[in-house]
Formats: structure tokens, C-alpha cells, sequence
């Protein structure tokens, strides 16, 4: 049996490395956090038609997510009610209806059975299609276009569950005239545990200089950023973590990095739009425009502004994930700039990305050490910083003094343990008036036992 409290400190400073690698950690992750949080699921820009349609994962779960007559979004399992056979086998495309391969039972696009061969002949009217439709994902919402699903219907709604993490998703959801994805996806296996990637994006800009350091060098990244030489100058950026593990580091130093080193107009863009930003949103919330931007939202959605890549890592047993990886864009520039911008990111952050395959070996490493049976009773630390976290005045979360840091890491394991302990949505709900303070003065214990030895 998994002692969940063994496994992540109360504050989310170290984990046991059993984390990476492991089935029955796993399998606990499955039904109490994918089973129970949002997920994202596609855009409404990749699906725009009736009967338009993407095959996605919830966790392990395949599901169909469809345009419907109404307009609406809606999501089924896309497993066959009859014997379980897959019904959609095509990663996106258009639709009437859905037929199974195995013996031909018919799905409209609102999930509802509608065809069954031979059914007078073999069933003779004792089969009630009307409670034979595909299991619908009761809920599915749209957050400025980004829609995500949840199989919880006690769960908050999308917006309660993004919670603060709004007011820095809408400084580029909404108040910049909002965003789109470039799509299809691109989709790639890599041999790493899910929270690998979501952990790296939410909190980690301490590995770029090291780990990016000879790509960045032929990217002509400025001098401080290779070999983690020094902080930069000025501005050291901020960390931020807000309620239910969601996460960002932000750099002010200047603008959209490789893209504004060979893209000035981009940047020439930018700056007119954040004249318009500034007047709806003040100058604190501007701040967080166009510059460099990594995130994650709890569990496995990531993306990056600056390199413009946005990712979810699907998992695919506790060692392997398929990594999603579309091109984030603003949805008003001009075309050519869109399109410039997704040929830098798939160079950058693209399934063969020069930055990707940096990533990608770290990743693979710390998930297939944690399976040795030594290794994984040991612990890694994400105490960077630790001590520091404050609240900032008219700035939501608890916030780190400089993008170099942990807090997003211990926010995002304070909740991924919160979660894999809670037997429900209401138990969560209990700790939303209290998490920041506990976070920060578990910190401050924490500092104080240190300073006691
Ligand atoms: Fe789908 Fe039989 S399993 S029709
Ligand atoms: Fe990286």
C-alpha cells in the first residue's frame, strides 16, 4: 500500500523518486487526479464545423470530441457500447456519424445510438437504443476558445478550477485580442512519466542556460543565458504558483526571445498591442505581455509564450507519454507572421526541436533511473527559493522573487498531493481558503528548522 505522504513533503519541497516509475502510484494518479481534473482537449479553432472532430486521450481514456449542431462541444468515450471496440479510428476529421468496424452499430454526433444491423431480425425490439449512446464526458467548457473536459461532475467549473491563474491567462486569452493553435498536432512517444514535462514547464527556467546552453549559443542567445554563467541583468523575473498546482515563471528581460532575434516586426506588433493591453488592464497586468512565459496547467497541459509552443503530455503507462505539440499563436496578427512563428517553434519545440531533444534526455533519464529499486527510495528536492515565497499585493498566487526558482514546483506537488489524498471534490474544496497560507508558512517552518540545525 502507497504511503501518499511519504511520497511529497505537506509543502511540495522534495519527492520520493518512486514517483517517476512506478504502476500502483500510477494507477492512484489515473482515478484521482485525471479521473477528477479539467483536461485540455482541443481547440474550438481546430474543430470550427458541425460534425468536426478530434480523437483525444483523458489520462488513459480515448475520447471523441465533437462540433455539435448547436454549436456546442461535447466528448464520448470513444469506446463501442456493444463489445468495446474503438468506433473512431482517425485522429481528427468530419463526421455524420460514427460507425463501429467490429459489427457496424452507428453513433450520431451527439453520441446517441442510431444504426444497429439486423436490429428487428436479432433483438427483436428488446434493446433500448436511447440509453445505448457512447458514455459522454459530462463536462466539457471553453475558456476563450481552449476547451477542456473532465470526468468528475462534481469538479468546479473550468473557470473556478483556472481560478487566479486567470488573471495571467487572459492578459494573452482575451485582453490581446486572444489566441489560437496551429494544428494538427504533432505527436511524438517519449520514455519519461508525464510529471517530468509538467514539472519542468510549470517551474523550471534554471535548466535553460545549462541543459539549451550549445543550441542557445548557435541561436545567438545573449552571453548570461549559456552555462547558467549569471542571472541576467536588471529584471530577474518572477515565479508563480496559484490554487490547484497551476503554475508560471515569467522573464521580463526582454521581449520574444529566438523569434524577436530574427523577427523584429513581431516585436514591432507586440508593443502597438500592448498599448491596447495597458488601457484595459493597467500596467502591473502588462507586464506579463509578450515577454518569455513557461507554464503549466494542473496536470499535463504546458505551453510556452516567447517560443510559442504549446504541449500536452498524454500518458501512456507511469515510463512513457505521447508528447501533442501544437504552434501558439495570437489570433490577429497577420497570417505570414503566424505562419513564420510556427516554422520557428517546430525548429525550436517541434517532435525533432533543437531544444526538444535537449529536453527530452533529462526526461527520459530521471524517469528510467527512478526504476531501480535503491533509487527510487530516495528523494529529490525542489527547495530553490524556499523562504522567499511571499504575496504580493493586487498580484494573485504566492510568488517567488525570481523565475529561477522552485515555487511552482512546490505548488504543483502541494496539490498533486493534496489530490491523490482527497476522496473528493469537496474535500479539495476545504483547503481553497487556506492553501496559499499554508504553503507559505510551511515554508517558513521549513526555513526555520533548517536554520535550527
Ligand atoms: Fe461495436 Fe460490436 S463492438 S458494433
Ligand atoms: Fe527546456
Amino acid at each position: 500500500m502507497t504511503d501518499i505522504c511519504d511520497l511529497i513533503d505537506k509543502d511540495g519541497g522534495t519527492q520520493k523518486s518512486a514517483i517517476f516509475h512506478d504502476q500502483g502510484i500510477y494507477d492512484l494518479e489515473m482515478e484521482r487526479i485525471f479521473a477528477r481534473s479539467w483536461l485540455f482537449l482541443t481547440h474550438e479553432g481546430q474543430i470550427p464545423n458541425i460534425g468536426d472532430y478530434v480523437r483525444t486521450m483523458m489520462g488513459e481514456d480515448e475520447v471523441i470530441v465533437v462540433r455539435q449542431r448547436d454549436g456546442s462541444v461535447k466528448a464520448f468515450l470513444n469506446a463501442c457500447r456493444h463489445r468495446g471496440a474503438q468506433v473512431c479510428a482517425a485522429e481528427a476529421g468530419n463526421a455524420n456519424i460514427f460507425v463501429c468496424p467490429y459489427h457496424g452499430w452507428g453513433y450520431g454526433i451527439d453520441g446517441s445510438l442510431r444504426a444497429v444491423p439486423l436490429e428487428k431480425e436479432l433483438y427483436k425490439g428488446r434493446l433500448d437504443k436511447s440509453t445505448h449512446g457512447l458514455r459522454v464526458v459530462p463536462l466539457v467548457e471553453s475558456y476563450h476558445g481552449f476547451v477542456y473536459g473532465c470526468f468528475d461532475s462534481t469538479a468546479p467549473s473550468l473557470k473556478e478550477y483556472l481560478g487566479e491563474m486567470g488573471w495571467y491567462l487572459d492578459v494573452w486569452m482575451d485582453a490581446a485580442g486572444g489566441a489560437e493553435l496551429i494544428g494538427p498536432p504533432s505527436r511524438s512517444i517519449l520514455n519519461c512519466n508525464w510529471k517530468v514535462p509538467s514539472e519542468n514547464f510549470v517551474g523550471d527556467t534554471y535548466h535553460v542556460g545549462w541543459t539549451h546552453g550549445a543550441a542557445l549559443k548557435a541561436l545567438g542567445a545573449k552571453p548570461h543565458r549559456l552555462g547558467n554563467r549569471s542571472l541576467p541583468d536588471g529584471d530577474t523575473g518572477l515565479q508563480i504558483t496559484t490554487r490547484h498546482g497551476h503554475g508560471l515563471c515569467v522573464g521580463f528581460d526582454g521581449g520574444p526571445g529566438m523569434l524577436g532575434a530574427v523577427a523584429p516586426d513581431i516585436l514591432a506588433w507586440q508593443a502597438q498591442n500592448r498599448e491596447r493591453i495597458e488601457r484595459k488592464l493597467g500596467s502591473l497586468r502588462t507586464r506579463f505581455y509578450g515577454c518569455h512565459i513557461n507554464s503549466t496547467i494542473f496536470p499535463n497541459n504546458s505551453f510556452l509564450w516567447g517560443t510559442n509552443t504549446f504541449k500536452l503530455w498524454q500518458p501512456r503507462g507511469p515510463g512513457s507519454i505521447e508528447v501533442l505539440t501544437w504552434t501558439i499563436v495570437e489570433k490577429e496578427m497577420p497570417e505570414d507572421m503566424k505562419s513564420r512563428i510556427a516554422t520557428s517553434m517546430n525548429r525550436l519545440f517541434g517532435s525533432a526541436g533543437m531544444l526538444e531533444a535537449d529536453d527530452s534526455d533529462n526526461m527520459e533519464s530521471i524517469t528510467q533511473l527512478s526504476r531501480g529499486f535503491v533509487t527510487r527510495q530516495g528523494r529529490v528536492i525542489s527547495q530553490m527559493s524556499k523562504g522567499d515565497d511571499r504575496q504580493v499585493p493586487g498580484m494573485p498566487g504566492v510568488v517567488g522573487d525570481c523565475a529561477m526558482g522552485e515555487t511552482a514546483y512546490r505548488g504543483f506537488y502541494r496539490f498533486y498531493r493534496e489530490m491523490l489524498l482527497a476522496g473528493s471534490w469537496d474535500e479539495i474544496r476545504a483547503g481553497d481558503s487556506v492553501w496559499s497560507d499554508e504553503l507559505l508558512s510551511l515554508t517558513l517552518q521549513s526555513q526555520s528548522v533548517e536554520r535550527r540545525k
